[in-house]
């Protein structure tokens, strides 16, 4: 018997880089309050540019910098310059979490002319038009930095503007990515014919790649397509599929807590596509991928993690995939 008052997925988060928001988001000014990693963040931009994400609660009394109140009710708060400003004493802090202003003290306090980074600050990465963080339980710096992707450049003349569709999934992330080597499930939860072949599987310290054939069906009938896919820790995959359509998915997942995962997916095609039929499946193909999220979610929402599942021939290389995923997850410092 499993009770249903324990965790279903008794795992932490995973370290390492994770979206937080796409660039066009958040526009010079702005400030956007966030839920993730089971805290409470803000992210900015500063008036000249800059993305920046820092801990919610105002170091001064506790008040939370994400919402703004009189001119900027229902908005965010006022950006100064550099500096977001609290909205209950106006005390305003830099992306480093410094002070760099309070409107009426005499005498500031020591930490802050000492310029000491008093706010939790968040190291920020703006690559890909999306805004990244990393997150580590422990705090240890970033062991790694994101990869560009050419196509996902926001000059790229080549590719059409990002396709956004998003969900949010009621378990812990490692328990979604298993799916990619799950070779069976792809015909009773999705209902392809065949199982998708691995042309080859490398993991590979925190990258992990892998190439796979499949049988899509679209429009034209069945035909064969090519999928190629790299993750980059937990949190940041691309997806190329080519041989039909050409496809680019920027593939995200970011904790929001322990067993709660928001799925970020941005969709690129080739913006040159004279030929109608093509953007008819160009189209089917992005459908065909959201209603396999949709699909996966049922199970996902529910399904409860075993340490030792009960597994047989025919299943993917499940040990693999969580010996790789296992150098990510590591206990919070109490
Ligand atoms: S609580 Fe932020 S300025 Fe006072
Ligand atoms: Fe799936």
């Amino acid at each position: 018997m499993i009770a249903t008052d324990t965790p279903r997925c008794p795992l932490p988060m995973p370290f390492g880089w994770f979206q937080v928001l796409y660039s066009a988001e958040l526009a010079p000014g702005d400030a956007i309050p966030m839920h993730y990693f089971g805290q409470e963040l803000v992210a900015f931009r500063t008036e000249d540019g800059q993305a920046k994400v820092v801990d919610a609660f105002c170091p001064h009394m506790g008040a939370h910098l994400g919402y703004g109140i009189r001119e900027h009710t229902g908005k965010g708060p006022k950006i100064v310059g550099d500096s977001i400003e609290c909205p209950f004493h106006g005390w305003r802090w830099n992306g480093e979490g410094q002070c760099t202003h309070i409107p009426y003290a005499k005498n500031e306090p020591p930490r802050v002319k000492k310029g000491e980074s008093i706010l939790g600050a968040w190291q920020v990465r703006e690559i890909n038009q999306q805004i990244l963080v990393w997150y580590h339980p422990q705090n240890e710096a970033p062991s790694w930095e994101p990869e560009a992707i050419p196509e996902a450049s926001p000059d790229n003349a080549d590719w059409g503007a990002f396709e956004i569709h998003t969900w949010d999934i009621n378990t812990h992330m490692q328990e979604m990515g298993e799916n990619a080597v799950d070779a069976a499930h792809f015909h009773f939860v999705h209902g392809t014919d065949d199982v998708p072949e691995a042309a080859f599987q490398e993991f590979d310290g925190y990258q992990r790649s892998g190439k796979f054939i499949t049988k899509q069906p679209t429009p034209r009938g069945v035909i064969d397509g090519v999928i190629e896919t790299k993750s980059f820790g937990a949190g940041l995959s691309i997806v190329r599929f080519s041989g039909i359509y050409d496809t680019v998915l920027l593939a995200n997942v970011t904790p929001v807590a322990r067993e709660k995962t928001k799925a970020m997916y941005a969709f690129l095609q080739p913006k040159a596509t004279e030929d109608s039929l093509g953007k008819t499946v160009g189209k089917a193909i992005i459908a065909n991928i959201c209603q396999q999220m949709e699909e996966d979610q049922i199970i996902w929402d529910r399904k409860q993690y075993f340490e030792k599942p009960m597994l047989c021939d025919g299943d993917g290389p499940f040990a693999k995939y969580r010996r790789w995923y296992s150098q990510f997850l590591i206990e919070p410092t109490a």
